[in-house]
């Protein structure tokens, strides 16, 4: 913002004298006295606030005036200022340093000063610590020339608490063309400027989400291909150093995988498994793994609400959460201190909005220690994924990323209160579980598990439209004695699935171009209701978008291990002996 004025205007401003200006209104009192103005009209800085939500036209930029004493306070005009909720202050620029000589009831109100302590001062004692000084200085330049100028400037009240003003500043005249006063109002656009700021910061994670979203799911097609290679390879014979060497490279890839599921988890892609759970029982559960977490150096006190509700959430997910706010405690408290790990029941109805959550019940898991806390910068964007200020070799910056975005997935909210050098509270709400109706069953994976690789010789249709994935499933599962019927499309295996006799069908559910996974099984399952069906993903964005909640679907995230394939395919052919299948049953009617 600047205090130039783009054109001739600015000028003519400078002259002294009324010549050389034009007067574009004037006003008569009773007793004859005229005060004259120019209109705004062409007052630069469109960015800046205008109080009447229009561009400025009709107001003045400058004004002359008959009468320049400031004693006259018996009429409706002083009335009028006193009375109108519009900060206003006048300065004398012929005292020396510019003092204020004049301020209304409302500047009083604004700033919080009385008028004793602010009449015969430059108004510069509004300004503070982050004051942006380029703005000062066009306040200067303006102030200097005699020009008008109108800027957003971050002041100060009386007691501290710092405020975005909107101030316009113009110049009065006496009709000798003499400076005699600076007319200023100011507003207070704090509310304005920071919820400007929350929605690009939501618009910029909303962005970078969409970004590693799609990284991520690419990613892990390529890790699929990677991790699944390298295990059938450490399946054959080989020497002690290459054996070595493959599991260093399936290290890698392992420490690749988890990147990617954070950033998914970021993202707000992961494939949850809901459940529904007491998170009071689940800290109790976690409390090993919280003291290990935290080591000796801390006190952990616990404060948990009695008679606790259920919340409907992803376990595993919660623990990975708790986790990555713990190690963000211990790291934030160096010398020791206190972490407290707390749960309430927060019954939100008028505020909700200002947690931005629906109106309801929701259970807090907050976390607080008492460390470094974040500056207001740092916690501004403590959850965009990558920023850390941990440097490079300590800190992937993906931490509370990964919580935000597990947090809103499961319809809650994370919110983060810190204040620097006093502490840091973290806290989780998530919504209360309702309805026995909700109760969800996932599959029975860990039982599962725990055989050695299940086997078959039943016949597949695999269905995957990446040929490198393709291959390579093929391979494992023909390795697993399958036979196997392969199509690299929705359409292709609509076509092949009669014309042989199919146990199992696996597909992929993102297949870009044509027939998506999803719609395939919409139509496989009227098609062939009694042949049960697998999916896979490297994320889980059609899920998310179209499956209601609570219906449970027979999904396996990329990439997977051999054995977890196994499992999954033997888990989803013995269904089938089990009786008519209900998962699928509730997909979302869709039209046309
Ligand atoms: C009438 C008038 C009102 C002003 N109001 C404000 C204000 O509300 N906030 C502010 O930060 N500066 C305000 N200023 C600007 C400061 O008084 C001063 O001009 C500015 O800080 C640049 O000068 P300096 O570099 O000498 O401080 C106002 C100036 C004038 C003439
Ligand atoms: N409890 C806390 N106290 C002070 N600062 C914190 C706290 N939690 C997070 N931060 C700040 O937020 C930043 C981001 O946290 P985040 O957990 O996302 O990443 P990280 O801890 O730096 O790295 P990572 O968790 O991936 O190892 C941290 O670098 C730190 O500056
Ligand atoms: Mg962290």
């Amino acid at each position: 913002m600047t205090g130039q004025e783009p054109e001739g205007a600015a000028d003519d401003c400078r002259c002294v004298t009324t010549e050389g200006f034009q007067v574009h209104e004037e006003r008569t009192d009773e007793n004859g006295s005229q005060a004259s103005g120019e209109p705004a009209g062409d007052l630069p800085d469109p960015t800046s606030f205008s109080p009447t939500g229009n561009r400025p036209t009709h107001h003045w930029k400058r004004s002359t005036i008959a009468e320049p004493g400031l004693e006259q306070r018996g009429t409706v005009f002083f009335a009028a200022l006193q009375m109108t909720r519009m900060p206003m202050i006048l300065t004398d620029p012929r005292q020396d340093d510019n003092p204020i000589v004049f301020a209304n009831k409302a500047f009083l109100d604004l700033t919080g000063y009385e008028e004793s302590e602010i009449v015969g001062r430059n108004c510069r004692f509004l300004q503070g610590a982050d004051t942006d000084r380029a703005a000062v200085s066009d306040l200067r330049e303006a102030v200097k020339h005699r020009e008008a100028i109108s800027l957003e400037i971050l002041n100060y009240k009386r007691d501290g608490t710092a405020f975005w003003n909107a101030v316009f500043i113009a110049p009065v005249f006496d009709d000798h063309g003499d400076l005699i006063y600076f007319f200023a109002s100011q507003l207070d656009v704090t509310r304005r400027r920071s919820s400007e700021q929350s929605f690009r910061q939501a618009q910029k994670m909303e962005a970078i989400g969409q970004l590693t979203a799609g990284l991520a799911h690419d990613f892990n097609n390529l890790l699929q291909i990677v991790t699944g290679n390298i295990e059938l390879v450490l399946t054959g014979d080989l020497d002690d150093r290459q054996r070595r060497l493959l599991t260093n490279a399936a290290r890698a890839t392992d420490r690749g995988t988890k990147l990617t599921r954070q950033l998914l988890a970021f993202a707000r892609k992961t494939r949850l498994e809901p459940k529904r759970i007491n998170l009071n029982d689940l800290i109790h559960e976690f409390g090993d793994l919280i003291d290990n977490t935290v080591g000796a150096q801390i006190r952990l006190v616990t404060a948990l609400e009695r008679r606790l509700p259920d919340v409907q959430i992803d376990p595993s997910h919660l623990e990975m959460a708790l986790l990555n706010v713990l190690l963000n405690a211990r790291d934030a408290m160096p010398d020791g201190g206190t972490v407290t790990i707390a749960t309430e029941l927060w019954k939100l109805n008028g505020n909700a909005a200002a947690h931005q959550l629906p109106e309801g019940d929701y259970v807090v898991l907050s976390i607080s220690d008492e460390g470094t806390g974040m500056s207001e910068d740092v916690r501004r964007r403590a959850t965009e994924p990558f920023f850390t200020t941990k440097g490079q070799d300590r800190g992937t910056g993906l931490g509370l990323a990964m919580v935000h975005g597990f947090v809103q997935q499961s319809l809650g909210r994370l919110e983060l209160d810190s204040v620097a050098g006093k502490g840091t509270t973290i806290r989780m709400l998530f919504p209360v579980a309702i309805g026995e109706a909700d109760r969800f069953s996932p599959p029975a994976l860990p039982s599962a598990m725990r055989r050695a690789s299940a086997q078959g010789t039943e016949t597949i249709l695999l269905v995957e439209d990446s040929d490198d994935v393709r291959a390579l499933a093929a391979e494992q599962l023909s390795a697993l004695g399958y036979k196997l019927v392969l199509a690299s499309s929705g359409e292709e295996a609509l076509e092949l699935w009669d014309k042989q006799k199919i146990d199992l069908l696996f597909t992929d559910i993102v297949m870009p171009g044509g027939m998506s996974g999803l719609e395939l099984v919409e139509k496989f399952v009227e098609l062939a209701p009694d042949i049960p069906v697998l999916m896979t993903t490297g994320y889980n964005e059609d899920l998310v978008a179209d499956i209601p909640r609570g219906t449970s679907l027979d999904v396996i995230g990329k990439p997977y291990r051999r054995e977890e394939l196994a499992d999954r395919v033997r888990m989803a052919l013995d269904r089938r002996l089990e009786g008519p299948r209900t998962q699928a049953r509730n997909f979302p009617h869709k039209e046309g």
